[in-house]
Order: C-alpha cells, then sequence, then structure tokens
C-alpha cells in the first residue's frame, strides 16, 4: 500500500465514524428527554415492597465523570423511539460493560462474594459509589473523597446497621474506634487526607478476611500495608530482630498491629499507650516481662502508676529492636549509657551495671544476684532463729522470777 492510500483509507474511516456518531446522536434518547419525566420529584415506583424515588437530579449529575455518557450508556434499554415509554422494568445496570477490570476484581473480594451468594446486605457497585452521583475521588463531593470513606464504608459497618447485626465479626465499634484513633482524629480534627482512612488498609475492591492469604490485613502483609505511608519505620522494623527477613523462627514474630492494634491506634505519646507496652511485650516475653516489673523501674511504674518510668522500649527502642550482644543494640555495652541518659543524667559505665531484669530467682542468669539473695536470706532467718530461740527458752526462766518477786512483796 502507499502512503497515498493509507491516508485515503484513514480519511474514509473517519468520515464513516462521524457519521455513525451523528446517527447515533440523532436517533439516541438525550438526557433531555428523559429529564422530562425524571425531574418530576413526585414520580416514584415500588420495588420489593419498597418505594423510591426516580428523581434524578440534573444539576448534579451534570457536573459527574460520568455525565459525558449520557443516562442511556448505563440504562441502554431506555432508549426507544421518541414518544414511546420506554419497557419496565429495565434491565439493571451493568457496570461491567465498562469497567471489566474492575469488575473482575470486585468479583473475587469477600464483599463481591457475599454479592454473588445474594447476602441483602452486600455491597454492589453503588452502594459505594452512589447510583448517579460519581465523582473522581479527588473531588470532595465523592463518596470516595478520603474524607467521606468512613461514612461510605460505616453506613453498614458502624453498630447497629442491619449488616452488623447479621453477621458475626470479631472487631466492634469499628467506626467509632476508627474515629478517635490517631488516623481517624487526624481525619476530622485536621482534615489531614493523607492520614489512613478505611480503604488506604482495607483496598475497596479487594476486601478479603484477615484469614485469607491475600488480605492486606493478614499477618504477613501487615507490614506491607502500614509501609505504603510509614515508610521510614518499616525500613528500620526490617533490619531488627523481630523482622521475618533477619530472624528464622517458628515462633510468633510481631507485626505492627501487635504492639499498636488495628482501629484504636494511638499517639505513641499517649499516656495509654506508654502503659500498655509492656502488655504487648509480655504476650511474647513472658520471663522478661516478670522480671522487669520485680525491678525497680517495673515497681516504679506500678506505684506511681508512673508513664515516667522506664518502659520495655525506652531501653530495648520499638523498631529497631536487637539482641544484646549486636552492636547496634541500645542495651549492647557500647550504647548503654546513652540508653538511661535522657532519664539519668549521671547515667556512666559503673551505673549501667545495675540489672534491669534483675530478679534473685535466676540463677543461670543471675548467680550473684540469686546468691546474695539466699545469702542475706539465709542470715536473716538463722538471726531470728537464735533469738526466738533465745527468747523462747528465756520465758519460763522470767516467769518463775516474776513469781518470786510477786511472793517476796
Ligand atoms: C414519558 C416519561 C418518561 C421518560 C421520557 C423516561 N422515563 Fe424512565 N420512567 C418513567 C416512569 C413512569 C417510570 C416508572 C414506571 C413504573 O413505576 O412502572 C420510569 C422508570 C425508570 C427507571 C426505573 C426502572 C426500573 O426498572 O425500576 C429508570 C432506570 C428510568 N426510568 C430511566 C429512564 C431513562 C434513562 C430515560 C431516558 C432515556 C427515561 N427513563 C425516560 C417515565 C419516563
Ligand atoms: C453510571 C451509570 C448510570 C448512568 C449514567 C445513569 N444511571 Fe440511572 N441508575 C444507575 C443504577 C446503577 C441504578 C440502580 C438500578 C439498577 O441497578 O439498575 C439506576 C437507577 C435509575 C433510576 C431508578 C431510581 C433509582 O434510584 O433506582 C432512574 C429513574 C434512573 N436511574 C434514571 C437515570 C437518568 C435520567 C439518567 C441520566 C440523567 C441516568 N439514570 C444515568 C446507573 C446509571
Ligand atoms: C466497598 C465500597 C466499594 C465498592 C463496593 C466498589 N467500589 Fe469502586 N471504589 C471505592 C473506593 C473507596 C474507591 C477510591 C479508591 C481508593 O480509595 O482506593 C473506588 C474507586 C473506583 C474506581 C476508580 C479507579 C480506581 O480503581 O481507583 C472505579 C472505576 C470504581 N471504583 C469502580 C467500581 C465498580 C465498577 C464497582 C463494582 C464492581 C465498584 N467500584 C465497587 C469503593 C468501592
Ligand atoms: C458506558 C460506559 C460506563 C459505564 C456503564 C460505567 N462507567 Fe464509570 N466511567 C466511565 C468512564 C468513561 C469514566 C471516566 C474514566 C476516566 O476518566 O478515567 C468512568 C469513571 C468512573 C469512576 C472513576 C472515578 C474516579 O475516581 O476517577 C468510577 C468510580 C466509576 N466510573 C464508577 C462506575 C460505576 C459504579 C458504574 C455502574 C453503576 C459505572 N461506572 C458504569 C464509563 C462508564
Ligand atoms: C490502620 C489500618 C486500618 C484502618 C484505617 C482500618 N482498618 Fe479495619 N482492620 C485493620 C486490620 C489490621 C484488621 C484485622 C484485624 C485482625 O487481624 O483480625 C481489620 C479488620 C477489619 C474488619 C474485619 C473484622 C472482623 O471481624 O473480621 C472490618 C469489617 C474492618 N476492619 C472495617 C474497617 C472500616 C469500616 C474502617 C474505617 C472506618 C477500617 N476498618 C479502618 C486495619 C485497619
Ligand atoms: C452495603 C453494605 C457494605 C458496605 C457499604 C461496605 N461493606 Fe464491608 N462488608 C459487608 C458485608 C455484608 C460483609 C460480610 C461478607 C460476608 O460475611 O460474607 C463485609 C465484610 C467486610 C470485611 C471483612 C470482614 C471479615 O469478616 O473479615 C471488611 C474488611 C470490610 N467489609 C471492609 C469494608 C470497607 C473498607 C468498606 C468501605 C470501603 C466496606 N466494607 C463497605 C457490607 C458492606
Ligand atoms: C514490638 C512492638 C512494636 C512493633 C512490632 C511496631 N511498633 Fe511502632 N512503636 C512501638 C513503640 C513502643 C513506639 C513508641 C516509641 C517511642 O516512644 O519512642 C512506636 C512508635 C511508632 C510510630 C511513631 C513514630 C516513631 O517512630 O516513634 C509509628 C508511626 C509506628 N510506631 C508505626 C509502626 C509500624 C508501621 C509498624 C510495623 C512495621 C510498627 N510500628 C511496629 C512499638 C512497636
Ligand atoms: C494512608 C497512609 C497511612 C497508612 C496506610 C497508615 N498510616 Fe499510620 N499514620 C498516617 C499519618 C498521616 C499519621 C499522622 C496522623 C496525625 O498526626 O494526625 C499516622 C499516625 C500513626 C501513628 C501515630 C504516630 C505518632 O507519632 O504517635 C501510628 C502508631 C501509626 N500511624 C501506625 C500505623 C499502622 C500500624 C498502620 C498499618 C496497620 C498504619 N499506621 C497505616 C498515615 C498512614
Ligand atoms: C508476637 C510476639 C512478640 C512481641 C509482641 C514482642 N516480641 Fe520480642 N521477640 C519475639 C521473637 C519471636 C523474638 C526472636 C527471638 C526469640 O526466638 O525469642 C524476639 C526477640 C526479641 C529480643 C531479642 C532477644 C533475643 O534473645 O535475641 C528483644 C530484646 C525483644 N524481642 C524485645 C521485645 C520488646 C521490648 C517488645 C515490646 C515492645 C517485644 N519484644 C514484643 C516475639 C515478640
Ligand atoms: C532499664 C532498661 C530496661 C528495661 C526497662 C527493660 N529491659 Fe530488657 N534488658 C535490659 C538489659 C540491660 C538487658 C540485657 C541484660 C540482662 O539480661 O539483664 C535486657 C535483656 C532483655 C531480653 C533478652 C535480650 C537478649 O538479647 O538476650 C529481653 C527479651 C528483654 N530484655 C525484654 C524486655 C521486656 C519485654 C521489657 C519490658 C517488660 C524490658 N525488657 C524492659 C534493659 C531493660
Ligand atoms: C524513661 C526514663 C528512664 C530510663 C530510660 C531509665 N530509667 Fe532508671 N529510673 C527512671 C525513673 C523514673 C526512676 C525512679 C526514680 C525515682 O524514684 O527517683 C528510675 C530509677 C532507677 C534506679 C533506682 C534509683 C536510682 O536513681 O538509683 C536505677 C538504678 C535505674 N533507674 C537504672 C537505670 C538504668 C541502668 C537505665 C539504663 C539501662 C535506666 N535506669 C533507664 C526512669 C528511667
Amino acid at each position: 500500500m502507499t502512503k497515498n492510500s493509507i491516508r485515503k483509507l484513514g480519511r474514509q474511516s473517519l468520515l464513516i465514524t462521524l457519521f455513525l456518531f451523528i446517527c447515533s446522536q440523532a436517533f439516541a434518547m438525550s438526557d433531555e428527554a428523559c429529564m422530562e419525566c425524571h425531574s418530576d420529584p413526585d414520580m416514584t415506583t415500588e420495588k420489593n415492597g419498597v418505594e423510591i424515588s426516580l428523581l434524578v437530579d440534573h444539576e448534579i449529575y451534570k457536573d459527574t465523570i460520568h455525565a459525558e455518557n449520557g443516562c442511556i450508556s448505563c440504562h441502554e434499554d431506555a432508549d426507544v423511539e421518541e414518544g414511546e415509554d420506554h419497557p419496565m422494568p429495565l434491565a439493571p445496570v451493568s457496570c461491567e460493560n465498562c469497567h471489566d477490570d474492575v469488575s473482575e476484581m470486585y468479583a473475587g473480594s469477600m464483599h463481591g462474594q457475599s454479592l454473588i451468594a445474594n447476602d441483602p446486605t452486600a455491597p454492589a457497585c453503588y452502594d459505594c459509589h452512589t447510583k448517579h452521583y460519581i465523582f473522581p475521588r479527588t473531588d470532595r463531593r465523592a463518596t470516595t473523597y478520603p474524607l467521606n470513606i468512613p461514612a461510605t464504608c460505616g453506613s453498614c459497618h458502624q453498630e447497629d446497621s442491619e449488616m452488623t447485626q447479621t453477621h458475626v465479626m470479631t472487631e466492634s465499634n469499628i467506626v467509632k474506634n476508627y474515629s478517635m484513633s490517631i488516623h481517624g482524629a487526624g481525619l476530622y480534627d485536621d482534615g489531614l487526607i493523607v492520614t489512613a482512612t478505611c480503604s488506604s488498609c482495607h483496598p475497596a475492591h479487594t476486601v478479603q478476611n484477615a484469614s485469607h492469604p491475600d488480605s492486606s490485613v493478614n499477618r504477613n502483609n501487615i507490614t506491607g500495608t502500614c509501609s505504603t505511608c510509614h515508610v521510614g519505620v518499616v525500613d528500620q522494623f526490617n533490619m531488627s530482630v523481630h523482622s521475618p527477613l533477619v530472624t528464622k523462627t517458628d515462633k510468633k514474630l510481631p507485626v505492627c498491629t501487635d504492639c499498636h492494634t488495628t482501629h484504636t491506634i494511638s499517639n505513641v505519646r499517649d499516656k495509654d499507650f506508654r502503659l500498655i507496652i509492656a502488655d504487648q511485650c509480655s504476650n511474647c516475653h513472658e520471663h522478661e516481662t516478670k522480671t522487669f516489673l520485680e525491678s525497680y523501674h517495673g515497681r516504679a511504674g506500678l506505684l506511681l502508676g508512673g508513664e515516667k518510668a522506664a518502659k520495655c522500649s525506652d531501653c530495648h527502642g520499638s523498631h529497631n529492636i536487637m539482641p544484646v550482644e549486636s552492636p547496634e543494640s541500645m542495651i549492647n555495652t557500647a550504647n548503654i549509657v546513652e540508653t538511661c541518659r535522657p532519664c539519668h543524667a549521671k547515667s556512666n559505665e559503673s551505673f549501667t551495671t545495675y540489672l534491669a531484669h534483675g530478679t534473685y530467682n535466676d540463677k543461670e542468669k543471675y548467680p550473684a544476684l540469686f546468691y546474695t539473695f539466699w545469702a542475706m536470706t539465709g542470715l536473716l532467718v538463722s538471726t531470728f532463729s537464735i533469738f526466738g530461740l533465745h527468747t523462747i527458752l528465756w520465758v519460763p526462766r522470767s516467769l518463775i522470777e516474776r513469781f518470786k518477786e510477786i511472793g517476796k512483796g
């Protein structure tokens, strides 16, 4: 083919396309035609015993992302000759016709599966996006705009909705808890739209139960989910003894939500967070927690209710925890003086010989403390025993002496 004939062919097909387009516009029902009837606020119909309004607000609709498509791009069978009534009922709208990628993905999700299983409370596309007022997610009017997402999901996931009353979930008060969490407070109090909303942790079209291996909130995927925003923390965490990249073990390694929770994540400077840190660590380090609670810091924490006393993470770190022999460990001899200093200005090498987990009943780990304790206890016991025996032996003797005195008197 010559260049010329290619150009000719191109021009012809362009003309044909234009012709077809004009035809389709000429014979298709325009939005204005639909609005002649559907702008009536009193027009209703009954579906499954429920009365629904047939009004579409064209003032809002004309700004939406689908405005250019026209009503009949979704309601294909409403495209009838002028003067004719469109059939009733109309075929259900298929978003899939144009959004096959999203629809396919959605069908595999827990929401999609419950829709396929005819769960009456399962979300259809329009339960999250609305039927007619769909805006880009960067538009404040969109139900998918970050500020609006908790309410969008909350229409079903808030307490006392029909859905939560008919389904068993392990997490309760999700929306309320989220609103009070650091992420929710960021969103609502500061309008911080880069903070985590429901769909940052549960990608909207691929929601799965936490036990599903592909779920964004499965234990194995949590770090990745938080790392979309907390990059620095995750980098640090990935190099610590708690990361599966570093420690190969059959024991359960902690993930972000073990220490921070899920829907109630708080500011780490909150008193409550500082006070529960030991509890979080104790789930896996029972022995060290016990010995810590017996230490000066542990008792000071308990007695004073004190958030000021050292907590596990003040000495070990939080995302950079390493075994004591590692040079990066905050309690390695190379670093420990500095670790105590923020609270003990006079910290020096001899100060740090204090046993943070010092306990007298651990012979293997702290023999000095163990033997000192038993030696001191032994001394105390024998001292009291000798004095006791002495006193007991003296009782009859002193009684006799007393009676003698009374007799004399
Ligand atoms: C002549 C008036 C009229 C026009 C024009 C009109 N409709 Fe309707 N439409 C109705 C009435 C009346 C009903 C409710 C019928 C019923 O309840 O039985 C209805 C119902 C509907 C429904 C609900 C269908 C269902 O299955 O529940 C949709 C969707 C709809 N119309 C879309 C459109 C679209 C899109 C257009 C333009 C292409 C349009 N209509 C034009 C009168 C009209
Ligand atoms: C992006 C797709 C889409 C477009 C475009 C669209 N609709 Fe709809 N419409 C829906 C969906 C989804 C429903 C819910 C019923 C269903 O699934 O069939 C619906 C339902 C309706 C109903 C029934 C009332 C209700 O709320 O369920 C009417 C009336 C209606 N549409 C009119 C219109 C008119 C008029 C236009 C153009 C101004 C239009 N639609 C454009 C998707 C669309
Ligand atoms: C559970 C609520 C929910 C359901 C159900 C849902 N979506 Fe979404 N959708 C969202 C949210 C939220 C966003 C914004 C993206 C984000 O925040 O991750 C979005 C974004 C989109 C986008 C923009 C492109 C993109 O991927 O970001 C399209 C297109 C879309 N949805 C189509 C659909 C279709 C089609 C269906 C039905 C098969 C559907 N959605 C079902 C919540 C939902
Ligand atoms: C006739 C084709 C067509 C149908 C049917 C259709 N859409 Fe769309 N949709 C589009 C086009 C075109 C865009 C704009 C794409 C773009 O700009 O990236 C779009 C964009 C979107 C967006 C993107 C908003 C964003 O954040 O960028 C969402 C959400 C969406 N559609 C949801 C739906 C839902 C829900 C349905 C079914 C009720 C539906 N669409 C039916 C053609 C369609
Ligand atoms: C910072 C991340 C994060 C945010 C934000 C978040 N979630 Fe979650 N969500 C999680 C994690 C992690 C789990 C898994 C808990 C587990 O392991 O069982 C979860 C679990 C769930 C569950 C399942 C509960 C069950 O019983 O199986 C639902 C439903 C849920 N979230 C809904 C929401 C809703 C709605 C929002 C917004 C109001 C939200 N989540 C915000 C992280 C988050
Ligand atoms: C129209 C109601 C509805 C809306 C809106 C909705 N969901 Fe759901 N969601 C459900 C139902 C129903 C289930 C339970 C499905 C099942 O048990 O088969 C569910 C399950 C879930 C689960 C898994 C629960 C589990 O047991 O592990 C998560 C996570 C979840 N939804 C998050 C969201 C998020 C995030 C949004 C908003 C983007 C949202 N949902 C919007 C109805 C809804
Ligand atoms: C072993 C428990 C533990 C694990 C696991 C953990 N954190 Fe932390 N995190 C903490 C403690 C304790 C603090 C407070 C540190 C402080 O007071 O200096 C903290 C602080 C934070 C902060 C505040 C900023 C900072 O660095 O002080 C963020 C953000 C954070 N964690 C996110 C995460 C993420 C994301 C993950 C998962 C990769 C994670 N955390 C895993 C215990 C943990
Ligand atoms: C979409 C981004 C995003 C995701 C995903 C996210 N966060 Fe956050 N997170 C933020 C932002 C932004 C802040 C700061 C909020 C503020 O100050 O109002 C924050 C704050 C925090 C804080 C408090 C930090 C402090 O200084 O006290 C912790 C802890 C935290 N996030 C943990 C997590 C965990 C754990 C996950 C995963 C389950 C997670 N985040 C997922 C954006 C995110
Ligand atoms: C979900 C369980 C879990 C939680 C929660 C947890 N850890 Fe660990 N931790 C482990 C595992 C598993 C190891 C790997 C070494 C091992 O096998 O004991 C480890 C190792 C350590 C080590 C190195 C010890 C060694 O023998 O190498 C220290 C120190 C440590 N954790 C401190 C903490 C502190 C402090 C917290 C709380 C802020 C905490 N851990 C929370 C499971 C946990
Ligand atoms: C005042 C600082 C301090 C506090 C607070 C503290 N530790 Fe320690 N921890 C140490 C020091 C120093 C060592 C190493 C020497 C030793 O075993 O006594 C250690 C050892 C450990 C080890 C063994 C580490 C290894 O590499 O073998 C674990 C696990 C541990 N601590 C967990 C905890 C937990 C859990 C808490 C809170 C309940 C806690 N620690 C509180 C300073 C502290
Ligand atoms: C987060 C602050 C904090 C850190 C870090 C800390 N401590 Fe303490 N420590 C305290 C508080 C508070 C008391 C109680 C002070 C009081 O009652 O006067 C205390 C008391 C003590 C005491 C007994 C009283 C005294 O002052 O002699 C010793 C010993 C001690 N700490 C050793 C250490 C060592 C060693 C380290 C480092 C491995 C350390 N502490 C790290 C806060 C901390």
